[in-house]
């Protein structure tokens, strides 16, 4: 493109121009701009409702006083806390900024043009725009068809055939957004095992916490066994702090120290900061949260079975529903009714939708609209 367009933007290296950016859920404010409603509640981004615990919200009150200073960019107390819990050394772990941002900080510090990383067809969207960003490729094996036992999920047996001597990550998301699907943990095991070591196994946990006796594995129990594992979680879904932005990654030391390199110095706040620290704490404001979004989780995936609609499997706090060739309308209806949830046509799933499980009684309201 000339220098001289008159769409200077067109200037940006060609593997930014050509990528697809992030769609994020619609946020209440607009709706609220849009038609003029006042109820809305949003069960589009995969948020907890019942938001952060109380302790945490007076940890971060009481920092605004520092938000003159520079956080500490080390991040020593919140990483000497996780350390302790996760039982593996601070040096294992990095903080981000969201675990989008450690997402991002892989991808730079390991890809380039030439290399390759491996993911899943309906995989989390941030994957493709963080490897197409470093110019590296990004290579999608088919997901699981519609009718398999866990349907357009991650297909391990294509993800393995997909790795070449050039693949220096694959992303596994378990369970995977927006499908909610998961990999139960014996063939996750098999497959970091016979995966060459040239290649990082980026496992990103995000739902971690919702997991429950559904089957799948605690990645950072393997961190000693597989040195090429880099697990990934946050505290925006179960923590219910997304708004302020803070996730971890766990690895080797190695693998930390190079994400070191390429973190900005102060990416994660002051008032972040405190808020995870704070949050780790309040363990009973966790396990109700999780309680409660794993019990919804069972009963509005039944009550939409009876009423007709197919839902995907999900380990996370939301449910993917196959709305059918109607799905932007029934959408539209929805926000007409103040609640707004997540279209995945961006993910090449044009009927189905996203819903994120709001309080049992979002739920219910939610319920109501969809039944009509
Ligand atoms: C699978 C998955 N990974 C990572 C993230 C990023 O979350 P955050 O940057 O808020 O930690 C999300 C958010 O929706 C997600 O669904």
């Amino acid at each position: 493109m000339s220098p001289f367009s008159n769409s200077p933007g067109d200037l940006a290296v060609d593997c930014v121009r050509t990528l697809a950016p992030y769609v994020p859920g619609k946020p209440i404010e607009e709706l609220q701009r849009e038609l003029g409603l006042t109820d809305i509640i949003k069960l589009a981004s995969n948020e907890n409702p019942f938001g952060a615990s109380p302790q945490a919200l007076d940890a971060m009150q009481r920092a605004i006083a520092d938000t003159w200073l520079y956080p500490d960019g080390s991040g020593h107390i919140l990483k000497q806390k996780l350390a302790a819990r996760l039982g593996v050394d601070s040096t294992q772990i990095t903080l981000g900024n969201g675990s989008n941002d450690l997402l991002v900080m892989l991808a730079e510090a390991f890809l380039a043009p030439g290399l390759e990383a491996v993911y899943s067809q309906y995989a989390f969207a941030v994957y493709p725009i963080a490897v197409q960003a470093t110019g590296a490729t990004g290579v999608v094996t088919p997901a699981n068809a519609p009718d398999a036992p866990m349907p357009l999920g991650h297909d391990l047996e294509a993800m393995a055939r997909a790795i070449t001597p050039r693949t220096r990550v694959v992303f596994i998301a378990n369970p995977n957004n927006p499908t909610g699907t998961w990999v139960p943990a014996a063939p996750l095991k098999s497959f970091i095992a016979a995966a060459p070591r040239h290649t990082l196994i980026a496992l990103d946990e995000a739902y971690f916490e919702y997991t429950g006796e559904l089957g799948l594995q605690n990645g950072v129990e393997w961190l000693s066994e597989f040195p090429n594992l880099v697990v990934f979680r946050t505290f925006s879904k179960a923590y219910g702090l997304a708004g302020v932005r803070v996730g971890y990654a766990v690895s080797h030391p190695s693998v930390a120290g190079m994400l070191n390199r390429v973190r900005q110095a102060f990416n994660v706040s002051v008032i972040g900061l405190a808020g995870a620290s704070a949050a780790l704490d309040d363990t009973d404001h966790l396990a109700t949260a999780v309680k409660v979004a794993v019990a919804e989780r069972a009963r509005v995936a039944a009550r939409l079975g009876r009423a007709g609609t197919r839902v995907l499997p999900s380990a996370g706090n939301f449910l993917m529903l196959h709305a059918g060739a109607n799905a932007k309308e029934r959408f539209e209806v929805l926000l007409r009714r103040g609640i707004i949830v997540r279209p995945v046509g961006n993910y090449g799933l044009p009927e189905h939708l996203r819903v994120t499980l709001g309080t049992p009684e979002q739920n219910d309201r939610f319920l109501k609209a969809w039944e009509g």
